[in-house]
């Protein structure tokens, strides 16, 4: 067996098995009050089953004495690779992390407190979980914390989660008491958009359910919490995701010697393989890999190398390595959730310290665009954030680094904020988008402007954007819509995917690549239109939930109103008006939406509307009616 350890500057030693790597690890994460009867829920998974102690373990014990930090005790935090870069900033967070091992695979089980207040331990303890465990008690239901809990580890990006619906005895081990709590939950994880979601009855104390199934609740035929923690697929280092490795050290120990250190936070890397260096974009080809006292072909996400390269080129820490092909934008601008952790609120212009893998930049942030209330899900305006608030802003970095969409890659996209003068932690950050902006390029002010427009037309303006599936209905609502509109001598404009993608946007296929900068140059011609004074109403597929959002951002609130054409996908494949469908089924047309290209549908569009299609009349009167409340129409 090999650990393998890295030693930072402060002389935190860093230490990971190879054999837990390629051991089916879980990372396992568990959210819940006290109350809930969670102690009892981990003491029971960790002592209970206990079988097997594998040498794995006695192993890294015997070496966490040497290295680690915890004194005689197994430090697994060193194990835990978390938001990297919080750990290197060692800020003293309340997150407990337990390692047990049952035949089957091994588990990391990260505990943190539940109350309210200590968000920031619980995005400590998610943002690496392959599994949350959210926990409530039978005899309460779902309660505000819930929602929280849940709401954090959507906006985690954890990909599996149980709820655990404790103390079962509480209600008689009742069948429909399960089944309501287990309803309501279904329902708000629907409209957060968690997935994965397992539901089990349970009683921590008594045992039922946790090991194995319990002859109380004959009525379940899921599995009990521990069987389904061993088969849930952890989905680890996928193959094809993309090589990523944040530099932590330039190695030079000798003139003839020069390597670079670092863990890789995702993919793979080869001898020989060409790589790109960020943010200075120099290639480089790797000669050596390193891991400990090994030199080996390959090494994959988890693992601490050290690399060299071919080429003597500048590589140092703060430096991104990714693989060639598929490396992320370098950029200054941002759309950011930010999860606000600081005693004092967030002060929109101040420049703070922004650390995102091992770079540390200068970030200021703009006034939030919305802060969300977790349980009502609704957007609010904020003038700033505070403790343990969670909101949308857009931040600028005092030089331009590669950035990744956390929805993306989960180390690539997430950052930490730290007080400049204090030096404490006070946000953590996820990377919604890049934001494109032209420097030295302003916008000029002519006098004859949107507003005036707007007197002589008589009307306010805005863009009414269709979005949904090919064949949803979305020309043919459109062309209706307008003709109302029109009959009332509202100046409008139809910007339509077809009639666009045939002029300005012929250069223009239907790549994911194409499709955002299609969406881009119409949102931008809308934009134009809008301040025309005229009401455009723009019909487009528009697949990508990011860049509907890019378009939305650029106008003023009230002043886009996206309408969500829902159809399921037999639906407009049978109506096929354009007999496109068949042809993308015949394996004629290649990356179609909702055949072999995805549509992510809106989360909160301003109207939605279910089958279109069936009756376009009923449609246009709902939007009618919509745009009438909004003054928009009379
Ligand atoms: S979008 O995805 O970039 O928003 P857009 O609305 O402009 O798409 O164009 C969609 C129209 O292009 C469809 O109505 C259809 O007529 C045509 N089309 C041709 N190939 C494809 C394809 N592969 N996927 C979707 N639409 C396609």
């Amino acid at each position: 067996m090999h650990v393998y350890m890295q030693v930072n500057k402060k002389g935190m030693v860093y230490v990971m098995t190879n054999e837990l790597i390629e051991r089916d690890l879980l990372r396992v994460f568990t959210c819940g009050s006290v109350d809930d009867g969670k102690s009892t829920l981990i003491g029971r998974l960790l002592y209970d089953s206990q079988l097997v102690y594998d040498d794995t373990l006695a192993q890294l014990s015997e070496d966490s004495k040497r290295h680690g930090t915890q004194g005689s005790e197994i430090d697994f935090a060193l194990l835990v690779d978390g938001l990297i870069a919080e750990r290197e900033q060692g800020i003293t967070i309340d997150v407990a992390y337990r390692y047990f091992s049952t035949a089957r695979r091994s588990f990391i089980l990260a505990d943190t407190p539940g109350h309210e207040q200590y968000t920031r331990n619980m995005v400590t303890g998610a943002s690496s979980a392959d599994l949350a465990v959210i926990l409530l008690d039978a005899s309460k239901g779902l309660v505000t914390q819930t929602k929280r809990h849940s709401y954090l580890v959507k906006l985690l990006g954890v990909r599996h989660v149980v709820l655990a619906v404790n103390k079962i005895d509480l209600v008689d081990y009742d069948e429909e008491a399960f089944n309501r709590i287990c309803e309501e939950f279904a329902c708000y994880a629907g409209e957060i958009g968690l997935k994965d979601v397992t539901y089990i009855p349970l009683c921590a104390l008594r045992g039922d359910n946790l090991l194995s199934k319990s002859e109380r609740t004959p009525w379940y035929v899921g599995p009990s919490l521990l069987s389904y923690l061993e088969s849930v697929p952890s989905e680890r280092s996928p193959s094809d995701s993309p090589f990523r490795m944040p530099v932590q050290y330039a190695i030079r120990p000798s003139p003839e010697f020069r390597g670079v250190a670092g863990m890789i936070t995702s993919g793979r890397v080869f001898k020989g393989e060409r790589l790109l260096v960020l943010p200075s974009g120099i290639e480089v080809s790797v000669k050596g890999i390193l891991l400990g006292v090994d030199d080996v072909e390959e090494a994959i996400d988890g693992q601490s190398v050290v690399l060299t390269f071919n080429e003597e080129v500048d590589v140092s820490r703060g430096d991104l390595l990714c693989s060639y092909k598929d490396a992320p934008q370098v950029a200054e601008h941002l759309r950011a959730t930010l999860v606000w952790m600081g005693n004092e609120d967030m002060f929109s212009g101040r420049t703070y310290l922004l650390k995102i893998g091992t770079r540390t930049v200068n970030a200021t942030f703009e006034p939030p665009r919305y802060e969300v209330n977790v349980n009502t899900l609704e957007h609010l305006a904020a003038r700033t954030l505070s403790l343990n608030s969670i909101g949308v802003c857009n931040a600028t970095l005092s030089s331009p680094v590669p950035l990744e969409r956390y929805a993306d890659a989960r180390a690539g996209g997430s950052f930490i904020v730290i007080d400049r003068m204090t030096m404490d932690t006070v946000g953590a950050g996820m990377v919604d988008y890049v934001l494109r902006r032209s420097d030295n390029v302003h916008w000029h002010d002519f006098e004859v402007n949107r507003d005036v427009r707007r007197q002589l037309f008589r009307h306010r303006s805005a863009l009414v954007w269709f979005t949904g599936l090919s064949g949803s209905g979305k020309s043919t609502v459109a062309n209706l819509l307008e003709k109302k509109l029109f009959a009332q001598g509202i100046h409008t404009y139809i910007l339509d995917g077809d009639n666009v993608r045939s002029g300005l946007n012929k250069d223009l296929g239907f790549t994911e690549a194409d499709r955002v900068e299609n969406i881009r140059r119409v949102a931008e011609v809308a934009k134009l239109m809008v301040d025309a004074g005229l009401v455009v109403i723009a019909s487009f597929i528009s697949p990508f939930r990011s860049e509907r959002e890019l378009a939305r951002d650029l106008f003023d609130s009230g002043d886009f109103i996206e309408v969500y054409l829902d159809v399921p996908l037999s639906v407009a494949e049978n109506r096929d008006p354009k007999g496109l469908y068949k042809k993308a089924r015949a394996g004629q047309l290649p990356n179609f939406t909702g055949i072999d290209s995805p549509y992510e549908p809106p989360e909160r569009p301003e109207i939605h509307i279910l089958n279109a299609s069936v009756d376009p009349e009923t449609t246009v009167e709902r939007i009618m009616q919509s745009l009438i409340e909004r003054g928009l129409a009379t």
